[in-house]
């Protein structure tokens, strides 16, 4: 197996683990804020482990996007779907959830109430959830990978 396909299965299999712990950490942040809960360990331990996860598909997209034969930057890129997809739109639009992801958590940490932090959660990380998932559907490959 070369480099790109080994970075490529790596990145694709961890997406399932990055929209699985978004998941969780989504339906519990609004639960609890909700629920006028405590912000426990669990749920802290939850959160960053969800912004790590996402930060690692940074670092193995980055490599990626080296790699990709449909990574290209020519006068053809923006007329076909596929070239245009992964050269401009994945990387803009996970960018930009990543980037909510961390302000989220960011602001979770300062925030000073249990209430506070949940929204903070709850909020970034399901903007952030939504863009990940209109990203991977708008990819034409699924959004578990079941279609290639
Ligand atoms: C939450 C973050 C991300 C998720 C969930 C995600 C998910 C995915 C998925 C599901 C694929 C398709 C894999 C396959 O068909 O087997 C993929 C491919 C790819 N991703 Fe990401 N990605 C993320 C972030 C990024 C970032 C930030 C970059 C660029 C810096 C990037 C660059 C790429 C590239 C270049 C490909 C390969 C296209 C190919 O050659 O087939 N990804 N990603």
């Amino acid at each position: 197996m070369n480099a790109y396909l080994f970075f490529k299965y790596l990145h694709s299999g961890l997406r399932y683990i990055v929209l699985l712990l978004l998941l969780l950490a989504i339906v519990s942040a609004w639960a609890n804020w909700i629920g006028k809960k405590p912000y426990s360990e669990g749920q802290r331990k939850l959160n960053l482990f969800t912004m790590i996860s996402v930060h690692t598909q940074l670092v193995l997209g980055l490599v990626l996007y080296f790699l990709s034969p449909f990574v290209q930057f020519n006068a053809e890129t923006m007329k076909q779907h596929d070239t245009r997809y992964w050269t401009v739109e994945h990387i803009t639009g996970m960018l930009i959830a990543i980037v909510l992801i961390t302000i989220g958590h960011s602001r979770s940490k300062k925030a000073a109430t249990a209430t506070a932090k949940h929204k903070n959660i709850a909020t970034f990380y399901t903007i952030a959830a939504l863009i990940i998932v209109a990203a991977i559907v708008t990819s034409g490959r699924g959004l578990l990978g079941m279609t290639h």
